[in-house]
């Protein structure tokens, strides 16, 4: 398997990537820190892959705003290198701080890019190249957080819904290719992301949610809650009237 991963050293690509350690995989892992990523390619050669290509890159749009053209230099890089690709993950992303954003539209706009503009680009780069190849699938990580928008996180909640819709959308176009499209929308995890978090029940570790994502892709899901109990927590969530949800501080 041929597999392109951006945002490589996150906690949630890291589990899946290393899932996929086995002979005949082949990785293309795009990251910003460098010894991290260095780290990662030697623990998947130790466990077997085949070959992994790091490339460092920062993701955000507005780092290098003049530079559109850097997502399609990293996307044709990876099929230089891996010719076709079975699985792009895209799992980059950044927990904001919501006071902060509600205040400072620079730490708002900063969190839309992390974790909505660069999925976006990154999508439009991808899009015809994987649509030319006529086969693969595309996994992107969102969040339950874009089901509804929280008091409490509906900065973040917005980036991951607009990246959401524009999957429903863009579901339908790589279809007609031939190309699979998920959403993957993990509850709380146990990760960097979340370190200054107090722990709770809900809270699953990074490889729990990358057992999902290996199961999403290979039962070709559209959408996917993982763990699967977040389904129907976000169900009942969606259902609240907006009288009783407005007044609710969570
Ligand atoms: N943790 C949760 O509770 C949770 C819940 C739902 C969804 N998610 C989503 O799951 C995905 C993975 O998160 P995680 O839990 O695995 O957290 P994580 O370990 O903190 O991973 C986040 C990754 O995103 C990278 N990143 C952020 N901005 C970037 C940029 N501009 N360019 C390149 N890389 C960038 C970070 O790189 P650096 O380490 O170099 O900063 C880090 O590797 C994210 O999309 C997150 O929104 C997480």
């Amino acid at each position: 398997m041929n597999i392109l991963i951006f945002g490589a050293t996150s906690a949630i690509a890291d589990a899946t990537a290393m899932r996929h350690a086995s002979a005949g995989n082949r990785f293309v892992l795009v990251a910003r820190n460098e010894a991290r990523l260095a780290a990662l390619c030697r623990r998947l050669m130790e466990s077997g892959a085949d070959s992994t290509e790091p490339i460092l890159a920062d993701l955000a749009v507005l780092t290098d705003s003049g530079n559109p053209a850097k997502y399609d230099e990293w996307v044709e890089q990876a099929f230089a290198h891996l010719q076709s690709i079975d699985l792009v993950l895209i799992c980059h992303g950044t927990l904001p701080d919501q006071e902060s954003c509600e205040t400072d539209f620079e730490a708002a706009l900063e969190a839309l890019d992390s974790n909505g503009l660069s999925a976006i680009a990154l999508l439009t780069a991808l899009a015809p190249k994987m649509m030319a190849q006529g086969r693969g699938t595309i996994a992107v990580i969102t969040s339950v957080a874009g089901d509804r928008g929280r008091r409490s996180n509906y900065v973040y909640g917005s980036a991951k819904a607009m990246v959401s819709a524009y999957l429903q959308g863009l579901r339908g176009k790589l279809h007609s290719a031939g190309v699979h499209l998920i959403d993957i929308r993990p509850g709380l995890v146990d990760s960097p992301m979340t370190a200054h978090l107090r722990k709770g029940p809900l809270f699953a570790a990074p490889d729990r949610v990358a057992a999902g994502i290996v199961h999403a892709v290979a039962r070709k899901r559209h959408t996917t809650y993982t763990p699967a109990w977040w389904r129907p927590i976000l169900w009942i969530v969606k259902l609240i009237p907006n009288t009783i949800f407005k007044r609710l501080k969570f």
